[in-house]
């Protein structure tokens, strides 16, 4: 039997798209097998691992547990809306740099995370980082270097600031 599904749309990475999908089709699959982005992971498939963060309306989301449904005429951004005409984003350069990209699984997730973060608070310490990270396991334990990624990407960000603002004087 052909089944015509109802059409589902939102914006991804700043690009309108349109699917016909189960609605209850889960983002994180949705993005992976019928978008093929397939940065975004599944870890635990529970909601209890960060591996499918995404941003959805400004917010950080498990794709796991987001039905295709509830994205309609959202703005989802996933790790790969990250980067600007191919140049890498200061949280992705600091996490390759400081040695915060230690695996494929959590680090698209860390990342999304991290941004999210970094957006509403770009000036964190790293108590702050800590817990803007908590959602997110990471399995080998590894959790320093990417704190420091992203403590790294702050600074980076706030010395830039800093240096706008002194070439103005
Ligand atoms: S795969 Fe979604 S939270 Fe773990
Ligand atoms: S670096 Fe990915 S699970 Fe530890």
């Amino acid at each position: 039997m052909n089944v015509c599904w109802p059409k589902i749309r939102f914006t991804i990475n700043n690009e309108a798209c349109e699917v016909h999908v189960p609605p209850m089709k889960r983002l994180l699959d949705v993005l992976r097998e019928d978008l093929h982005l397939n940065g975004t992971k599944e870890g635990c498939g529970e909601g209890e691992c960060g591996s499918c963060s995404v941003r959805m309306n400004g917010e950080l989301v498990n794709s796991c547990l987001v039905p295709v449904l509830q994205a309609e005429g959202a703005e989802i951004q996933t790790v790969e809306g990250l980067a600007t005409n191919g140049i890498l984003h200061p949280l992705q350069e600091c996490f390759l740099a400081c040695g915060g990209a230690q695996c494929g699984i959590c680090t698209p997730g860390m990342l999304m995370a991290a941004a999210q973060l970094l957006e509403r608070n770009p000036n964190p310490s790293m108590a702050e980082i800590r817990e803007g990270l908590a959602g997110n396991l990471c399995r080998c334990t590894g959790f320093m270097r990417i704190f420091e990624s992203v403590l790294a990407a702050a600074t980076q960000a706030e010395n830039s600031v800093a240096e706008k603002a002194n070439h103005a004087r």
